[in-house]
């Protein structure tokens, strides 16, 4: 049984100018144990896919078609109440504000025991205990549960955050952008914090950046978002030495070697598509070096490949593909240009 299986799932926002296909027919699972890591740069749906499951989409966004399981129960199916108590219990999320989400007249430590308390029944002291042990995992000191949020720094409200998404022990953590907000000295302690905890859990993550790099550092498994669509998506060391989307290996090219091998950072030109307009054909068509004909009037078909699949036209070209993609000329804007002209 897989923890969470999400089948064909397609989110909308309606807006003045239009509706916003913010997620596209998106297929994707998870089994117990797996962290998986969803990457893609701002503006592909990651949040959007996040907010459809937890279902937490603002009052615009609206789920048009697909299914999503947790634990073979069809989370769509299920009242407000009833998905209010799964989130805490068995999914928790840190997102990506959430360290303003603490409330600055509560002292940290109070907000988890009322966490605790509104899901399970539990004196006050034994919440305190938990609290406590809590904050040992997460590196805050004993003595500083009872100090109020403007007493902490911004790392430590994140650890403060990651501590409260633990609190009830739940089978599913899904974390949006948990770094982002942080310096990169703090960044990297909190990702090396995330690290000890998933060892020390025995449940699932799902892991949401834009930062390829922490995904290698951290995750198993990896869904590589791209204009509301999952464009590649398999296991992390496989995708990671052997992309087979052309976005995929411009993504891994943008972020430094995590095998400290020495190379030029190239990034992608251009931006991720308006999901206003209608899209024809690839996605990524304006932006890929290796776009053909075909990529621009069909959508490519899923090709599956072991524990895995992506989506090109080119999809028995990878090793060539790959190759070209490690050259700087290749991402060249005024070459992609031509190429898409
Ligand atoms: N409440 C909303 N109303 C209308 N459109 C929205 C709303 N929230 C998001 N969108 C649009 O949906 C698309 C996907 O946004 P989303 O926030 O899911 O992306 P993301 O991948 O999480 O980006 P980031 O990395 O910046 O967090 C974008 O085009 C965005 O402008
Ligand atoms: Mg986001």
């Amino acid at each position: 049984m897989k923890l969470l299986n999400i089948k064909n799932l397609s989110i909308v926002y309606k807006t003045i100018e239009g509706n916003i296909q913010a997620v596209d027919k998106v297929s994707l699972s998870i089994d117990d144990g797996e962290i998986l890591g969803i990457v893609g740069e701002s503006g592909c749906g990651k949040t959007t896919l996040i907010k459809g499951l937890m279902g937490l989409l603002p009052y615009n966004g609206k789920i048009t078609e697909g299914e999503i399981y947790f634990m073979d129960k069809n989370l769509l199916s299920l009242s407000k109440e009833e998905m209010r108590q799964k989130r805490w219990n068995d999914i928790s999320m840190i997102t990506q504000s959430a360290m303003n989400s603490l409330n600055p007249v509560y002292s940290v430590g109070w907000q988890i025991v009322e966490a605790i308390q509104a899901h399970k029944v539990v004196s006050k002291e034994e919440a305190y205990k938990t609290v406590e042990k809590l904050f040992e995992l997460v590196g805050i000191e004993k003595g500083r549960i009872n100090d109020y949020p403007h007493q902490y720094s911004g790392g430590m409200k994140q650890r403060a955050i990651i501590a409260m998404a633990l609190a009830l022990n739940p089978k599913l953590i899904i974390a949006d952008e948990p770094t982002t907000a942080l310096d990169v000295v703090v960044q990297s302690q909190i990702l090396e914090k995330i690290n000890i905890l998933l060892n020390n859990y025995n449940g699932s993550m799902i892991l949401v950046t834009h930062d390829i790099s922490v995904i290698a550092q951290t995750c198993t498994m990896i869904a590589v978002m791209y204009g509301g669509k999952i464009v590649e998506y398999g296991a992390v060391n496989q995708i990671l030495k052997h992309p087979n989307h052309p976005y995929t290996m411009g993504l891994k090219n943008a972020f430094p070697s995590i095998t400290g091998e020495k190379r030029q950072l190239i990034s992608i030109p251009g931006a991720p598509p308006n999901l206003l307009n209608d899209l024809d054909g690839c996605r990524f068509k304006d932006r890929c070096p290796f776009a053909i004909e075909k990529c621009f009037v069909e959508q490519p078909k899923k090709n599956n490949v072991s524990n895995g699949f992506f989506y090109c036209h080119r999809e028995n070209e990878s090793e060539m593909l790959r190759d070209q993609a490690k050259k700087q000329e290749t991402w060249l804007e005024d070459i992609v240009k031509e190429v898409s002209i």
